[in-house]
């Protein structure tokens, strides 16, 4: 039984995780970078890169401790090589690489948008093909997962992902960064009917997502606000959070309907840091329910970017035999289907 070591650096979270073919995780680490961040409202990728490079010798040295394991106890290292900020994606790549050459263990190179897609397999053992929803900071897609390696794009943002939406309103309002958990919190008790905010792309016949016109909408209210006090915040988020989750519901609906009649219909599955979100994943319950479908979503700590989903990745490629050289490149964009037209935004990233 095969035995993986994950290393996620794509963004602003350290992950290492060692993860066994019985879908066990042994040991996992993970290490936000929030507070180097916060000051900036945002990710800023220097100061990302430079905090993985910190981090992760000692992270991995104590996930490798925690799990009783030394390098021959492993049978490969996975690594997120994209997509995601170049610096950090190269603090990882070379740290595997380095552990590969002196041990000789094979390196599997994931892409992030893979891991996400596959965790499902690991908490819930999960068969495929499934419908996915991606939602995150640097992405909004749903696409028809056939196997490992093997998707077709359904839809996907042509302007911003859902969690930067997130991420910007949270900034606008002054509630810090990352945005997403801190407007959840801030939209509880909030009346979401209070302002009438756009559902963009909504009942249109594709499947794909947009974001900005929302974000602006949200701008417009704020500045036109006699008074920002914690009812209006609580308002506004609420109604952010219900427009949002229209959205998302309206474009999964409809992914399901161009599916009907496919095993890919009957089982949905939401990941990505947004997937956390409790008013979202309560409304694509009631979706999936009313399409007869099944609908898993992992864990809250395993929504948002983690090692144990690269090492899973990992894990899933190396039974297929998909090994990679160490000459492996990161790749600040690497789409789940390479076949897919490139759209405007985020969607051209992915
Ligand atoms: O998957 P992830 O950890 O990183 C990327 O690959 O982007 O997603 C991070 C995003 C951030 O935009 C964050 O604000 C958002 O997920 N997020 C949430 C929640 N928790 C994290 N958005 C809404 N509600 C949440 N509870
Ligand atoms: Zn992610």
């Amino acid at each position: 039984m095969a035995i993986v070591l994950g290393i996620e650096t794509s963004c602003d979270e350290t992950g290492v995780a060692i993860v066994d073919g019985e879908r066990r995780v042994l040991a996992q680490s993970l290490f936000s970078q929030e507070d180097e961040h916060k000051l900036y409202g945002g990710v800023v990728p220097e100061i990302a890169a430079r905090a993985h490079l910190l981090r992760l010798d000692r992270l991995i040295e104590r996930t490798m401790a925690e799990a009783g394991l030394d390098y021959a106890g492993l049978d490969a290292v996975a690594v997120t090589a994209g997509p995601g900020l170049i610096g950090g994606l190269m603090v990882g790549i070379v740290t595997a690489k380095a552990i590969c050459l002196a041990t000789g263990l094979p390196l599997v190179a994931v892409n992030h948008l893979e891991a996400h897609a596959l965790t499902a397999r690991l908490t819930h053992g999960l068969a495929f093909p499934y419908t996915l929803l991606l939602v995150s900071g640097g992405h909004c897609q749903l696409q028809l997962v056939e196997g490992v390696g093997r998707y077709t794009r359904l839809g996907s943002t042509i302007d911003d992902a859902v969690g930067e939406a997130f991420d910007k309103v949270a900034k606008m309002l002054g509630l810090g960064h990352p945005g997403g958990p801190l407007v959840e919190a801030a939209a509880q008790g909030g009346d979401p009917h209070r302002f009438r905010l756009p559902r963009p792309l909504y009942a249109q016949p594709h499947c794909n997502f947009s974001f900005s016109g929302l974000k602006t909408a949200v701008r417009q209210v704020i500045l036109a606000a006699d008074a920002v006090d914690d009812a209006f915040v609580a308002d506004l988020c609420a109604s952010f959070e219900a427009a949002v989750a229209d959205c998302l519901a309206d474009r999964t609906a409809r992914a399901l309907q161009r599916q009907a009649g496919t095993a890919a219909a009957r089982q949905l599955v939401v990941a990505g840091g947004v997937a956390a979100n409790r008013h979202i994943r309560a409304r694509l319950q009631e979706l999936a329910v009313a399409h007869g479908a099944g609908l898993v979503i992992p864990p809250p700590a395993l929504c948002g970017d983690n090692g144990v989903m690269v090492a899973w990745a990992g894990i899933e490629r190396l039974a297929l035999g998909l090994t990679d050289g160490l000459d492996v490149a990161a790749r600040p964009r690497w789409p789940l289907d390479p076949e897919a037209e490139p759209l405007g935004g985020a969607g051209v990233k992915a």
